[in-house]
């Protein structure tokens, strides 16, 4: 695993799905209020971006937006099909402005 800078805490706009490479793996970024998830961008079932999804925050989960599956931005478990397997979740840390994420 190695920490890499993804960017400063203003790049990721509140409630905001975006798309980061970081190290040669694509991620799915989100900022909900002072805490930043990442998860794999690309959805186990048809690889579509989830990125390009829709945030729920009520259910803090990033829906798909070729099928519908939605992901848990803290395990990565998928709560509705038609995705079956999980997708990988970073660690991130913020240093000051700084974002960093393991990846
Ligand atoms: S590509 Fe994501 S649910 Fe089908």
């Amino acid at each position: 695993m190695t920490q890499v800078s993804i960017g400063s805490i203003s790049d990721f706009p509140e409630a905001t799905p975006t798309r980061v490479e970081a190290d040669g793996t694509a991620l799915c970024v989100i900022r909900v209020g002072d805490r930043i998830h990442a998860i794999c961008d690309d959805c186990p079932h048809a690889e579509a971006s989830l990125a390009d999804g829709d945030f729920l925050a009520g259910d803090l989960e990033i829906e798909c937006p070729l099928h519908g599956s939605a992901f848990n931005l803290v395990t990565g478990e998928p709560s509705e099909p038609p995705a079956t397997e999980a997708v990988a979740v970073y660690a991130v840390t913020i240093d000051g402005d700084d974002v960093l994420v393991e990846v």
